[in-house]
């Protein structure tokens, strides 16, 4: 394990099984619909990359770049579109792939930002949540695993850019962002 993480919270072999889950869930409510997949960059990318070879149904893809971090463990607020999608959404049905809920800052914004575009629907399919940190209200269609409050890395997340490559998800350990 990596000498950073704390503990692992979700093993590899939890997520592909949740993965397949959200997968073929998403494939049954699409059947026969112009679906999507809006990824968020790049938290989201590892989570997005497995779960669309888990979707059985055509789809599109495209990616969107948003900020409201920095390099630190809690949000500013702010959310602000640092690269925007190549394509149209009208009429079409949005799925928005995240890696984290957590204060729903993010979600609400971008969720309110692509309702103005026209799209058929748009829904949210978040690998993690964090409820407990809630303080924009955030509708989720899809929900891999709820998580206590902790900071987490691995599988796409980062602190400081750093441990997206871990293929768990683990605890990182507070000496290394409380310094
Ligand atoms: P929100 O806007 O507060 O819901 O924050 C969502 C974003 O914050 C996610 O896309 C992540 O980039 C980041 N984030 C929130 N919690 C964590 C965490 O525990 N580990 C890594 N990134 C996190
Ligand atoms: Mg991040």
């Amino acid at each position: 394990m990596n000498q950073d993480i704390a503990a692992i919270l979700l093993s590899e072999e939890e997520i592909a099984k949740k993965v397949a889950q959200i997968g073929a869930q998403i494939s049954q409510d699409y059947t026969g619909k112009d679906l999507l997949i809006v990824v968020i960059l790049k938290g989201s990318v590892i989570f997005a990359a497995d779960l669309l070879r888990k979707i059985t149904i055509p789809v599109n893809i495209d990616f969107i770049a948003v900020s409201s971090y920095g390099t630190g463990v809690k949000t500013s607020g702010v959310v602000k579109i640092i690269k925007d999608l190549n394509c149209s959404i009208e009429h079409k049905h949005v799925l928005i792939i995240e890696d984290i809920l957590d204060s729903g800052k993010t979600l609400h914004h971008l969720t309110e930002l692509l309702k103005t575009r026209n799209p058929e629907s748009v829904q949210v399919c978040t690998l993690l949540n964090k409820p407990d940190r809630r303080e924009e209200e955030v509708d989720v269609l899809y929900s891999g695993f709820d998580i206590p409050d902790e900071f987490v890395v691995g599988y796409g997340l980062d602190y400081a850019e750093n441990y997206r490559n871990l293929p768990y998800i683990g605890i990182l350990k507070r000496e290394v962002y409380e310094k």
